[in-house]
């Protein structure tokens, strides 16, 4: 039986161990997506922490796909000095990096995009001011080559991996849930055709990276919402990634608009609490032959050793490593408590004015 602390292979990647961090915004970055040496020093001591691999905050593969302010773009050329840095940093620890790409699409705003917000169909999100414009088919083809061509700049870059950002109501996730996706052409309708962009991309980002650079996605199991993602639906995504040759998916669920079902979820206080994608997770991993990670709620050792024990390849943390970002080195070093994180959501609020996430209990 596989544990958590043992070396694991990701299509020719190796890892430390099977502890992953999941992607987190910073809010690091300058105003044009360039890291800055903060975000630098940051990567340094997560890896010093001992994950065996950190996944970036989400990166925008196109201007218009931006989100969060201080939020790292890779849209460009232009960033080739501090890029090979940051990954650098991260080998120097003994650990692996992975770039996360992401396009917003209709979960942003002009301010933030500079233009009005594109998505599958003109659908106003939750929690999002403006009306999106629906993107044209050539546009469609705009962002796919993004992708691509993101992916070929994150692998010259030194980046390890690169994982497709398909959950949380992004434009992937978009694509895929009928609730946004209304459109009348080969890219909506059938679960086959919502499905079409999200293989669009999978195949070009491929194409650019090769068949032996590892390439996951963070992949919704179902939006949580009337009318949206059903799990059902979103496993015939996850199949058809996995037979098209993904190499991981880290399994996800819910949007913003989600409520106490969100990503992001708060009051995770008990053991049974935790790890609140697992379940989703197995699902996928019977399903599918590639590696299988779950991520939201992973708080104790034993929680995240049973998960590895059930059969998931990896589990991913993202708040707890806030607090934390020694977690794996204190758990592995015999110091088996709990993470200290109590998932208040704190950690967002200090954004970019106060220079980054931080964890605002552990500085109280
Ligand atoms: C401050 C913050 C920023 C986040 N940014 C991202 C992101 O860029 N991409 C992403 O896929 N998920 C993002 N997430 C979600 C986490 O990766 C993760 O899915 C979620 O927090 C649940 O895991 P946890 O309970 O270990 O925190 C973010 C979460 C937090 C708290």
């Amino acid at each position: 039986m596989a544990a958590l602390f043992e070396q694991s292979f990701l299509n020719g990647m190796t890892l430390r161990n099977r502890l992953v961090r999941s992607a987190t915004w910073e809010g690091m970055c300058e105003s044009d997506g360039r890291p800055t040496q903060r975000l630098i020093d940051y990567y340094r001591t997560l890896a010093k922490g001992g994950v065996g691999l950190i996944i970036s905050g989400y990166t925008f593969v196109s201007l218009e796909g931006k989100q969060l302010p201080g939020k790292m773009g890779i849209h460009c050329d232009d960033f080739e000095r501090e890029m090979p840095a940051l990954t650098q940093t991260v080998h120097e620890q003994g650990g692996r990096i992975c770039l996360q790409l992401v396009h917003a699409g209709g979960q942003t705003d002009s301010k933030n995009a500079g233009r009005q917000p594109l998505a599958p169909s003109a659908v106003k999100v939750d929690q999002f001011p403006e009306l999106p414009q629906e993107l044209t088919q050539e546009q469609i083809a705009d962002i796919v080559a993004a992708f691509a061509a993101g992916a070929r700049r994150a692998k010259s870059y030194g980046f390890d991996a690169v994982q497709l950002h398909g959950a949380h109501g992004y434009l992937i996730n978009q694509f895929l849930s009928p609730h946004t996706n209304r459109r009348s052409d080969q890219y909506g309708g059938s679960m086959g055709n919502r499905c079409r962009f999200l293989l669009e991309v999978y195949r070009a980002v491929r194409q650019a990276v090769g068949p032996d650079y590892p390439l996951l996605i963070k992949l919704t199991a179902g939006d949580h919402l009337a009318g949206g993602l059903r799990a059902e639906d979103a496993l015939i995504a996850a199949k058809a990634l996995d037979a098209a040759g993904i190499d991981a998916i880290e399994v996800s669920s819910g949007t913003s608009a989600s409520g106490r079902l969100s990503p992001v979820r708060t009051k995770i206080e008990t053991p049974e609490q935790e790890a609140y994608n697992l379940a989703l997770a197995m699902g996928v991993k019977r399903e599918v032959g590639c590696k299988v990670l779950t991520v939201g709620g992973l708080r104790s050792l034993e929680v995240a050793q049973a998960a590895i024990a059930a059969g998931l390849d990896g589990i991913a943390l993202s708040r707890p490593l806030i607090w934390e970002p020694d977690l794996p080195r204190r758990w592995q070093q015999g110091d088996t408590s709990k993470a200290k994180c109590i998932s208040c959501n704190g950690c967002f609020r200090p954004g970019l004015k106060e220079g980054g996430i931080r964890c605002v209990v552990a500085d109280a």
